[in-house]
């Protein structure tokens, strides 16, 4: 699934300017929930735009394990024969999730309403990150669920148990364990409800609607009860907002750009860095809106733009989580002072993007303090360049790639394999439009 065997550098050199129109893959968290709605489903459902990355692949492996009848993927398109709620069936092995807490997490909860054990295994990272969020608010539903010692996969997921609804007040803004807990709320007798501490990306909801399944969304709760049915529908996935975010913070900073990011998920859950960026001084606009299966979308235009430094609003936070480790180069680009707090999530995403994403701008020359919920980066001096570590974590890999546009010298960044989870085709779609970027394999024995 990941590529345990062989190693990924990424020399990147900068650009002159960043030119052209391109359109990023699919969005990450909504490719997830569209094969796991289609294959829980009853009737057939086509999915345009889907992303093929590792993490997406790892979902769609575990359906087909559990006997779902899948065509595809090709070129963005997935034909899934839904087996229904109660359609399912046990997997002959584990079901590995590679890299990917959602597709972990998220089927933990569904697991939990199967009538069969499963066992969820995943990579080095994701066998690292705390699944008690969701297993703890799952026993109380009625869930039986093993973990490791320290609360981490592989997970057993024990079939057979009566699930009941709770009203839960989710302890940090986290849509995977929000998504979770109403994914088993479909099997639970009586109603799940569901409170945020602050808005936190809504993809499982607006997809439960879509595929007729009644949900109650109040300010900051969402309810629904079990004993329903998924209706399949066509799912058209929008490209990735987050990936998107790579290429608007490397147009912003780097003098002579303008690009066109084309049909981006316009959510407002997660629109977060497009009004960061904003607040910094980008100059970004969003021509031809439109709304596709329940989801906005837009084009964006991106020009450079002088940025200069904020203090983040806390509010935005949830709403910009997976973008910042691009941000703190924007950060690093802008002049003045740039705060971060209230961002302590970022510890335990595919790596701790905190300290590596501090490690690595200090190495390439910027000023940067690391704190226990953000980082203070104090930018505008420009980079030096050099050999950076991505950690295998894919966001990481790419923001370091973008940081080149403002070095002096090329930055080496090894470990970047990952990037293949949410963005296999970012190398390619980096060098279209004016990112020097080369890559090199190596088996272990090389390196
Ligand atoms: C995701 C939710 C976020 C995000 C992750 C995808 C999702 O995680 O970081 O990349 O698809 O629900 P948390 O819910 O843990 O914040």
């Amino acid at each position: 699934m990941t590529h345990a065997q062989s190693r990924l550098t990424f020399t990147a050199s900068g650009g002159e300017r960043l030119r052209g129109r391109l359109r990023v893959p699919g969005d990450k968290s909504i490719s997830h929930r569209a094969v796991m709605f289609g294959a829980l489903a009853e009737g057939e459902t086509v999915i345009d735009g889907l992303l093929e990355g590792e993490d997406v692949l790892a979902t769609l492996a575990a359906f087909r394990a559990m006997g779902v009848a899948a065509e595809g993927p090709d070129s963005g398109a997935l034909r899934l024969a839904g087996a229904g709620l109660h359609g399912l069936g046990a997997p002959a092995a584990a079901l590995d999730m590679g890299n990917s807490g959602t597709a972990m997490r998220l089927l933990c909860g569904l697991l939990a309403g199967q009538a069969f054990d499963t066992t969820l295994t995943g990579d080095a990272s994701l066998t690292r990150r705390p699944m008690r969020r969701v297993t703890a608010p799952l026993a109380e539903m009625g869930a039986l669920i093993e973990t490791a010692e320290g609360g981490t996969a592989p997970l057993t997921v024990r079939g057979g148990r009566r699930l009941h609804g709770i009203d839960y007040a989710l302890p940090v803004a986290s849509a995977q364990i929000k998504s979770a807990l109403l994914l088993a709320g479909l099997y639970a007798e009586g109603e799940t409800r569901i409170s945020e501490p602050a808005p936190c990306r809504d993809h499982t909801e607006r997809m439960l609607a879509g595929f007729g399944y009644p949900v109650r969304r109040e300010a900051g709760t969402v309810t629904l009860a079990g004993g329903g049915r998924l209706t399949a529908t066509p799912v058209s996935v929008p490209a990735d907002v987050s990936s998107a975010a790579f290429f608007l913070v490397a147009a912003s900073i780097t003098p002579g750009s303008d690009l066109i990011l084309e049909h981006v998920g316009m959510n407002p859950t997660r629109t977060g860095v497009i009004e960061i960026l904003r607040l910094m001084g980008a100059d970004i606009t969003a021509v031809r809106e439109d709304v596709v299966g329940g989801e906005p979308v837009a084009d964006l235009r991106v020009r450079h733009a002088p940025l200069h430094g904020i203090d983040v609003p806390a509010r935005l936070v949830p709403l910009a989580i997976d973008e910042f480790p691009v941000l703190f180069v924007a950060a690093a680009a802008a002049s003045g002072e740039t705060r971060v707090t209230g961002a302590e999530e970022l510890r335990v995403k595919e790596s701790d993007r905190i300290a590596v994403m501090a490690e690595g701008l200090a190495a390439l020359g910027a000023d940067v303090t690391a704190t226990p919920d953000g980082m203070i980066v104090r930018g505008g001096r420009g980079l030096t360049g050099g050999r950076v570590h991505a950690h295998g974590d894919h966001r990481v890999a790419m923001s370091f790639a973008v940081a080149s546009l403002m070095a002096r010298d090329a930055v080496v960044i090894d470990d970047c394999a990952n990037v293949a989870t949410s963005y296999p085709t970012f190398a390619a779609e980096a060098r279209a439009v004016g990112l020097m970027l080369a890559e090199q394999w190596h088996t272990p024995e090389a390196t």
